[in-house]
């Protein structure tokens, strides 16, 4: 029998849905019966998107034209309430909105790099997670029912790179949460991805450094959005109430730790 996981009729936001993986956890979930509100800059490919969606038979999401979540300032903020104006309640939150390095900076990051790189890098990759999740929390915790999917990075840098210690962040600061919200049916989970065919990875690997990296992947390959998109949406479903506070890499093996 087919394994029903129960998603039809939720809601979810998915923060960085107009490429890579934002966009795939949103096809994933939509197709699930999921009633999604979609966020990014671009407002045109969030409408691709949405005509994606609907083709495929799933309701038209929310779009939400959001502003740069690197800037300072409550763009969290703004974004929470657009997203509650179109569907009510949120159930499940994706924070896939981040890049893993700045692309107006060399890589790797000079280690005497301005504080500006790094507080951009902070603020987009942490504290617009942390500020956008912590605004939905209560009304999860009232309703019994709230899926935080933190779409993170890895923390065991071969290089310097200013998103880093904004993933390590995540991973912590999701730790601590999970332990203070798992009595209320609310989970709190990040997948740091392994090298997955995006825009920022298309933008920073050439043909000859994918090949390369390749050689460091197991499965010889990179991945696809949907590979990270399997596990959002399982995460995301009542099946996953007993897994919470843990940081699940996607990458067929590129992470050489045995645990
Ligand atoms: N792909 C990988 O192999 C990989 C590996 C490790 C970690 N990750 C992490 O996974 C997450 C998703 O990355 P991806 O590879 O899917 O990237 P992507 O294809 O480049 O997509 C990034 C998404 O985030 C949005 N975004 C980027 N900067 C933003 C900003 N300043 N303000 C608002 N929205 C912004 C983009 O939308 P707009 O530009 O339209 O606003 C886009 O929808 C990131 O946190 C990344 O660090 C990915």
């Amino acid at each position: 029998m087919a394994m029903d996981l129960k998603l039809e009729g939720r809601t979810a936001l998915v923060t960085g849905a107009s490429r890579g993986i934002g966009r795939g956890s949103a096809l994933a979930l939509a197709a699930e019966g999921v009633k999604i509100a979609v966020g990014a800059r671009r407002r045109e490919l969030l409408e691709e998107l949405a005509d994606e969606i609907v083709a495929a038979g799933g309701e038209r999401p929310a779009i939400i034209v959001t502003p740069d979540l690197a800037a300072p300032g409550g763009g969290a903020y703004r974004v929470k309430d657009a997203a509650l104006e179109a569907l009510g309640r949120i159930d499940i939150l994706v924070n896939s909105a981040g890049r893993s390095q700045n692309p107006d900076y060399p890589s790797p990051m000079p280690y005497d790099a301005p504080d500006a790189a790094w507080d951009q890098e902070m603020q987009l990759n942490y504290v617009t997670i942390r500020q956008l999740t912590l605004s939905l929390v209560p009304a999860m915790i009232e309703r019994k029912y709230g899926r935080i999917i933190n779409i993170s990075g890895k923390t065991e840098p071969r290089e310097l790179h200013t998103a880093s210690p904004a993933k390590a962040a995540v991973h912590g600061w999701s730790k601590g949460l999970s332990r203070q919200v798992a009595k209320h049916g609310v989970t709190v989970n990040s997948i740091p991805p392994g090298k997955i065919i995006s825009e920022q990875i298309l933008r920073n690997y050439s043909e000859q450094q994918r090949q390369e990296t390749s050689k460091w992947i197991s499965s010889g390959d990179f991945g696809d959005p949907s590979d990270i998109a399997n596990l959002v949406v399982f995460l995301a479903s009542p099946l996953a109430r007993y897994i919470t506070g843990a940081v699940i890499p996607v990458d067929a093996g590129f992470r050489r730790f045995a645990y």
